[in-house]
């Protein structure tokens, strides 16, 4: 375990901890190297992510889902992320938790396949998750990294970023899902929520067999709206202006102001290569159906 420097094509840096091959932010070593050991509950419900998915936007429905109301008081999801926040403190959260988490299925608690709880997944069309992840490490101290856009996505693409290879990550979960027998998991993406928030509300609201309440559901929608979360939450990573860094722009197809022509075909046709065999389908405007 060690704190590794990674260099981009123009020079820049961004600095991670590096633990059994992995790049992880900067958190503590000690919940790092003890994350695979996390004993969970059996009532927790686990989201999982690559980071820029959608993590804040679920966990904050859910907790909603959960206590039945909306005026909650704002938490950041970051005390309930497991490769931040050790065993001791996890331990004091009352029932049901809700964890969450951006590595790769592998790496999630062994006690997983104990204790079996809900999963929730969600993931992100590449192009804006890009996006949002070259934003994410532009401002948020942590990484430290000045760099520019076209130079951290060949960062991404080669898997030299926070999480390692988004690629590998989002087939690896295919793989999960499509042979799963034993978990409880509900798969959702990012474009789904942003599109038609009630349908997806309404069926995370069934996954965790929370009692029927449409109005409860509208009330969620509301609440949980970008413009709303943005305005709550602005504790989270606060900018200059007080606003928080999490919640940027919270649209789908972003990606379109950012990626030249050229980058965009580039990166199409790493995706056509890295993902072939998967089934999968990303919306990557509103306005298109799923390729
Ligand atoms: P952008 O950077 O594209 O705006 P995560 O929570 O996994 O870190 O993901 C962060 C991304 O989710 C950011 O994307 C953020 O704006 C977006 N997001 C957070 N809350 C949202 C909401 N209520 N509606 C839409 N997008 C939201």
């Amino acid at each position: 375990m060690s704190v590794v420097e990674i260099t981009d094509g123009a020079g820049k840096h961004l600095r991670f901890v590096e633990f059994d091959g992995k790049l992880y932010p900067k958190f503590s070593i000690d919940v790092i190297t003890n994350m695979k050991s996390l004993k969970l509950r059996k009532d927790d419900i686990i989201i999982s992510a690559y980071p820029k998915s959608g993590t804040h936007w679920l966990f904050e429905i859910c907790r909603m889902l959960l206590a039945g109301r909306t005026d909650l008081q704002a938490i950041s999801k970051s005390e309930f992320f497991i490769e931040k926040v050790g065993q001791d403190v996890l331990d004091q959260a009352k029932s049901p938790r809700i964890l969450n988490s951006h590595v790769a299925f592998s790496d999630l608690p062994t006690d997983l396949a104990v204790k079996k709880p809900k999963i929730i997944y969600i993931r992100r069309n590449p192009k804006d998750l890009a996006v949002s992840f070259y934003n994410h490490c532009y401002k948020i101290p942590l990484f430290d990294y000045k760099g520019e856009f076209k130079d951290f996505i060949e960062l991404f693409i080669n898997g030299t970023v926070e999480y390692n290879c988004w690629y590998k990550q989002v087939l690896d979960w295919e793989k999960v899902i499509d042979n799963n027998t034993e978990y409880s998991i509900l798969h959702l993406t990012y474009e789904d929520l942003k599109a038609d928030p009630i349908a997806e509300i309404r069926k995370i609201s069934d996954f965790l067999q929370v009692k029927k309440n449409e109005e409860l559901i509208q009330g969620i929608c509301d609440a949980c709206s970008f413009a709303k979360m943005q305005t709550r939450m602005s504790h989270v990573f606060p900018d200059e202006n007080g606003k928080s860094k999490i919640y940027r722009k919270g649209e789908v197809g972003d990606w379109k102001n950012w990626f030249t022509v050229a980058q965009s075909e580039w990166f199409d046709r790493v995706y056509r290569e890295r993902m072939s065999g998967s089934k999968l389908k990303f919306r990557y405007s509103l306005d298109e159906d799923a390729k």
